[in-house]
């Protein structure tokens, strides 16, 4: 069980305009291509997100001591006509910097994005992950479902 004081260090807040420049792009590039974002870039993507309201919510984990972010991941609410018009929850972008995986962050950053889409009155949360992850989600309350299907645009 994890004491009160680690969980004030490594509490998960939402994305902050300010965290480009504690390395939040870095992280990103650990889960896969993401080439480097200019400040104005990085600016315009955030202020769309941030219309979204919550909607659409950046979690992240920063390292007090350190000033770097080393944990995100992002929720997206899906408004449906289906379920009496429900919502559903799409968790996307989660990883925690390599050097302190294993530590239950990565399992915080889920907590928070499930917690999220539960308040939101969403009947489901939904996401998409690599055969080498389904342990890692299932420790986190996770079922597999169904199969991904996938269309890449060149
Ligand atoms: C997957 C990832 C986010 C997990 O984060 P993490 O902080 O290392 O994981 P946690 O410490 O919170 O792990 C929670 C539990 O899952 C287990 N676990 C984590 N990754 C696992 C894996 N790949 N296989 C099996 N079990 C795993 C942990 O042992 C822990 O078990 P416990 O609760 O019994 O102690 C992290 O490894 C990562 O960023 N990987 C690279 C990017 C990536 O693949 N992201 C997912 C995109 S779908």
């Amino acid at each position: 069980m994890e004491n009160s004081e680690e969980q004030q260090k490594y509490r998960v807040r939402k994305l902050e305009i300010s965290d480009k420049g504690k390395g939040f792009i870095e992280l990103l590039q650990q889960l896969s291509v993401c080439d480097s974002v200019s400040d104005k870039e990085f600016e315009d993507r955030f202020r769309d997100l941030d219309v979204l309201g919550d909607d659409h919510v950046i979690g992240v984990i920063e390292d007090e001591a350190s000033g770097k972010i080393i944990a995100t991941g992002s929720v997206f609410i899906e408004k449906k006509f289906l379920r009496n018009c429900g919502k559903v929850g799409h968790i996307e972008d989660v990883v925690v910097d390599s050097s302190i995986r294993g530590k239950h962050l990565g399992k915080r950053i889920i907590k928070f994005l499930t917690e999220h889409a539960r308040s939101m009155g969403c009947y489901k949360v939904i996401l998409d992950c690599s055969v080498e992850n389904k342990a890692f989600y299932e420790k986190c309350g996770f079922q597999q479902k169904s199969v991904q299907m996938a269309m890449y645009f060149p």
